[in-house]
């Protein structure tokens, strides 16, 4: 038995120092120390044994034993170690690569013009405001003095969402929830999406974003509507661009005008931006219809008011030289990359 113990140590140490894994160094105490180990099999066995012997070998068998034990919690130690230090190994970074490239994204053009226009018009105190893109008939044309037979509702062709519900064909309603919503003086200006239902060409697309913009307070003339938008202009497109205004008809402006700026590619003396004149069709604008005003129970005889709206892809096509609307929408980062 003393004999068979000896060797039990010795192999065990044999096996241990050769274990290059602590799975390995588990199955060795498994072997020995396990349920069914062998210096288990031994201790249990000294039942049969003498006291005297039992004795004897209890002790040596214990001491086999600690030994074990002594070595399995080293190796298991050392093993431990060693593998924590080559996942170290494996998982270093190389600081010294190149990062990963992200790609940034970029404003679309047309962000960047209502951004510039908003800008400008901040800069003259005036406040952005919004109104929906989904809106009602009233808004769009009966609040906006173009009843139920005027021949404004044939300008545009409308998505209409059922018999009193639209996709707004202009910013215009906007002004209407202001007029119903605030008192004067109002001074706001209004970007935003609308819908006509035009074929896509070059110039049209059957989405397209507009700014609308409206001041109303007592004493407002057409000079204050020629003074902000002439300065409008200047800030937009450059401070030597002239500007121009020409009568024109909108159903809820009384007079109404449409504003050009002298050619800020040729300066006026003709090209392919212009189409030769010299002159560039920019806006509309107008002094608020008195029915306009009292739909938003305003007192015509004190409060005067003066509106205008704009094509912001016209705009951002005219200052970018791009000549397609369809670019707009096609989102390809090669051209949209071109206007950070
Ligand atoms: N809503 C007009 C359009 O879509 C543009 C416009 C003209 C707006 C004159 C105005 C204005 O506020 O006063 O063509």
């Amino acid at each position: 038995m003393q004999e068979r113990l000896k060797q039990i140590l010795e192999e065990s140490k044999k096996r241990l120092q050769e274990a290059a894994s602590v799975q390995e160094a588990e199955e060795v105490r498994i072997k020995v120390l396990g349920k069914k180990g062998q210096l288990t099999e031994i201790l249990r066995s000294m039942g049969q044994l003498d006291p005297e012997q039992r004795k004897e070998l209890g002790l040596a068998a214990n001491q086999v034993r600690a030994d074990i034990e002594k070595m399995l919690d080293a190796t298991f130690e050392q093993l431990k170690s060693k593998a924590r230090e080559a996942k170290f190994k494996e998982e270093k970074i190389d600081v010294t690569e190149p990062g990963k490239i992200y790609k940034l994204g970029t404003k679309h053009p047309v962000t960047i013009t209502i951004e510039e226009i908003s800008r400008v018009f901040k800069s003259m105190g005036f406040t952005l405001t919004e109104g929906p893109e989904v809106e009602t008939v009233f808004n769009n044309f009966d609040a906006l003095n173009a009843g139920p037979n005027h021949p404004a509702r044939d300008w545009t062709d409308t998505f209409y969402v059922n018999e009193d519900v639209l996709l707004r064909t202009q910013t215009s309603p906007v002004q209407v929830r202001t007029l119903l919503n605030q008192k004067p003086p109002i001074r706001v200006f209004a970007p935003g999406r609308c819908f006509r239902c035009d074929t896509p060409d070059a110039t049209h697309s059957p989405m397209f974003h507009q700014v609308e913009g409206l001041v109303v307070d007592e004493g407002i003339t057409m000079a204050d509507l020629k003074g902000v938008l002439d300065s409008f202009a200047k800030q937009m497109f450059g401070s030597d661009v002239k500007t121009k205004f020409r009568p024109h008809h909108f159903p809820f402006t009384e007079p109404s005008a449409e504003m050009d700026v002298s050619c800020f590619k040729c300066g006026g003396k003709g090209c392919r931006v212009c189409k030769g004149s010299g002159w560039i069709e920019i806006l509309g604008c107008g002094m608020v219809h008195p029915n306009v005003l009292k739909v938003g129970g305003i007192d015509t005889e004190k409060y005067t008011g003066f509106a205008f709206g704009m094509g912001v892809e016209r705009i951002a096509m005219l200052k970018y030289g791009i000549d397609d609307i369809r670019l707009l929408y096609e989102n390809d980062m090669r051209f949209i990359e071109q206007f950070r």
